[in-house]
């Protein structure tokens, strides 16, 4: 069975909850079935997936130092040999795809060809949809013989989760209705994303709690979501890629001049010198162009294309989010900290 799902749909919440009940069914029955669950992006590897699948079934094998084959077979015959019915969820799947190839994956699906006792099922999870592209065919064809599709939830759905956990969380009285409602239409709007629905509620009760205030109205929910958005840009910024971020610096450094908007080959010119001050080697203008589309689309700069008549078209760019929070998540950088205060020599003609 294949999973698939933007983030935050429950994707993870619900198989773990089916799957419980399935265990405890087994168990009151006397089943032979065995469950293992395995995070793909934190195991990382396939050696260690393959060691949390022999663990499950009371195999031992070593930390390291088998070959990944070795490991597998003797998975293969501990399953036979207990003859159980083993199901396997590989969550986040499309870590271990894309980095590893599907070899693994391919061996598992054809396993109960070869078992003569043991029989196995194969849950994979992803919210990328594109991954499927990594997989061969024939791992497609056993994988989606079952697909389900999570959409997002809706304002209504995402309600009646908060509540659910808010009685465990908030004391009686504490939460208002309309803080609640407001929760679950912010992240409705966004993707129907439960985490984040999650996650709103949490930071405006501590809001509330630090402030002393007895309940959580929908001032405590509009500032949780500025802290929470501002969080999330933070991560996103501290992760990109050391180009990516020369660019975005590049967009930075532009705003100090009085141009109202600044077109690619303006960034392009700042971005070398930068890479010049950092011992880097620039990419060539047409990467940086396409990073400015990423940066683009993840909401770090907003790039709109111009006709400019006869000289055809630019983009005209500048940055998406707040020129303080640049600062602050560079600042906190080596590399980046002195680049921030640093006047480009092709400035000269700006002014
Ligand atoms: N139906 C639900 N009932 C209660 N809580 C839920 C439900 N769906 C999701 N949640 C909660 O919302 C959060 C996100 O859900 P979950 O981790 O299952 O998302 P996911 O689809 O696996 O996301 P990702 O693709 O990022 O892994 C979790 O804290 C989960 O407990
Ligand atoms: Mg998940």
């Amino acid at each position: 069975m294949f999973i698939y799902g933007k983030t935050g749909t429950g994707k993870t919440a619900v198989t773990k909850y089916v799957l419980n009940k399935l265990s405890s069914k087994a168990h009151e029955l006397g089943a032979l079935i065995e469950i293992c669950y395995v995070n793909c992006r934190l195991a990382g590897t396939e050696y260690r997936v393959l060691s949390s699948l022999c663990d499950a079934l009371d195999v031992k094998v070593p930390f390291t130092g088998l070959a990944v084959g070795e490991v597998f077979d003797r998975f293969k015959d501990g399953l036979d040999q207990q003859r159980k019915i083993f199901i396997v969820v590989l969550d986040e799947i499309d870590a271990l795809i894309k980095v590893r190839g599907d070899k693994l994956l391919y061996e598992l699906t054809r396993i109960n060809e070869t078992l003569r006792h043991g029989r196995t099922s194969i849950i994979g999870i992803s919210n990328d949809l594109r991954f499927k592209e990594f997989l061969d065919p024939r791992v497609l064809s056993s994988l989606s013989e079952e697909e389900i599709v999570f959409r997002p939830y809706d304002a209504a759905e995402l309600q009646d989760i908060l509540w659910r956990r808010a009685q465990l969380a908030f004391s009686d009285g504490a939460l208002h209705d309309s803080a609640v409602a407001l929760c679950a239409a912010l992240a409705a709007a966004e993707h129907g994303d439960a985490r984040r629905a999650l996650d709103l509620l949490r930071v405006a009760g501590e809001l509330a709690e630090r402030e002393g205030t007895a309940f959580v109205s929908e001032n405590h929910v509009r500032e949780a979501e500025k802290r929470v958005e501002h969080d999330r840009i933070f991560e996103v910024l501290e992760n990109l890629p050391v180009h990516s971020k020369l660019v975005l610096c590049s967009v930075y450094l532009l705003g100090k001049t009085k141009l109202s908007y600044t077109i690619t080959g303006d960034i392009y010119g700042i971005y070398c010198e930068l890479c010049d001050q950092t011992g880097l080697s620039p990419l060539t203008q047409r990467r940086v162009s396409g990073l400015i589309s990423e940066l683009d689309m993840i909401g770090l700069l907003n790039a709109r294309v111009v006709s400019m008549g006869r000289h055809g078209r630019t983009k005209k760019i500048r940055l998406g989010i707040g020129r303080s929070l640049v600062r602050n998540v560079f600042t906190n950088n080596d590399r980046f900290r002195e680049l921030l205060g640093y006047v480009p020599n092709c400035f000269a003609g700006f002014h």
